[in-house]
Parts: structure tokens; sequence; C-alpha cells
């Protein structure tokens, strides 16, 4: 018999799926540029080109992905956990001094980056305690380098598999 829910169990589950980070920006309606830590991340479909990210209900970001038209999604880079970290953090300005620019569709774009979507909001989806967000890609581009890893609730960097 499977054991009763343990929300802590089912967090350490799934914190033992590796994944990368992104950082996820948007404008707000002033213009002012938005941003958070995500590792939600997840390419859905080709055709569409679709993909998703999921925001905590709680999050102050997500008022502006839900007004925007589009969003942005960045793939950090092996050298990028200080931004990991910064966009995570809470009472900062996020975007002060660092390396970003407004891509065609307007959503911040990191200098950096591994990887940069711009997409266009298709469909928002209600899932619990979080906001799975689709999105239409109108734009990818990507760099070669490594990338910045999170597995087991800490930052890790990839290591080619040896093969002999
Ligand atoms: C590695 C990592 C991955 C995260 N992934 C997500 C995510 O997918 N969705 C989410 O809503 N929050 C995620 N968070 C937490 C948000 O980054 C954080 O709660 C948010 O920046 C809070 O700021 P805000 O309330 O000012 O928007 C993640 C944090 C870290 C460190």
């Amino acid at each position: 018999m499977p054991e009763p829910y343990d929300p802590a169990q089912f967090r350490r589950a799934c914190a033992r799926f590796a994944t990368g980070i992104t950082v996820s920006t948007a404008l707000a309606a002033d213009g002012t540029p938005h941003g958070f830590t995500a590792n939600s991340f997840t390419s859905v479909s080709m055709e569409p080109p679709l993909i998703l990210i999921c925001v905590d209900h709680r999050a102050n970001v997500l008022r502006h992905f839900e007004q925007a038209t589009h969003f942005g999604v960045n793939i950090l880079a092996e050298d990028q956990e200080a931004l990991s970290v910064r966009f995570a953090e809470r009472g900062l300005d996020r975007f002060n001094g660092i390396d970003w620019h407004p891509g065609a569709t307007g959503v911040p774009l990191l200098g950096g980056a591994l990887a940069r979507f711009e997409c266009a909001t298709r469909q928002s989806i209600e899932a619990g305690d979080h906001l799975i967000i689709l999105g239409e890609v109108l734009h990818a581009e990507w760099e070669n380098g490594a990338p910045l890893l999170y597995y087991a609730s800490a930052y890790h960097t990839a290591q080619p598999r040896k093969r002999d």
C-alpha cells in the first residue's frame, strides 16, 4: 500500500528530477521589466511550437505574466548562477545593472543566456497552487555553451559522460 500523501516526501521526490534553469520575463503594463527564476520550463509541441512555464500563485510576478500578451524565457548558462539567485530573491530591482535588452516583442532577454525564447501567450491553465502558462514560440535563438543545472535543491554543472 502506498504511504499517505506526505508533502515533504513529494517535494524531495520531485527534486530528483534534474532540470535546467530559466529566467522567465514579461513587461508590466507600464513597460517595467519583470522576471523570475523558473525550472518548470517544458517544451510541449513542435507544430505549433509551444512551451510552458508554471507560476506560483503567491509570486508577485504572476500578475504581470497574466496581463502580458508575450513573455520571454532565458535558459541560463553555467556561469549564470548569480542571476538564478538574484531572480529568486525578493525586494530587489532584479534588472538593475544586469546585461539585458528588449526582444522584438519587447520581452526582456538576458545577455549570455544559452538560449532565448520570445513567446505569445496562448493559454493559461489553473493547476492547484500554480498557473500553467502556455506560449507559442515566435522567436528562438541559442549559443554553444554549458548549462546551469538544478538537482536535489542545489546548483550543478553538467559533466559529459565518459565512454570507454
Ligand atoms: C531553481 C529555482 C527554480 C524555481 N522555479 C520556479 C517555478 O518554476 N515557478 C515558480 O513559480 N517559482 C519558481 N521558483 C521560485 C521563484 O523564483 C520565486 O518564488 C520568485 O522569484 C518570487 O519572487 P516574486 O514573488 O517577486 O515574483 C524557483 C526558484 C529557484 C531558486
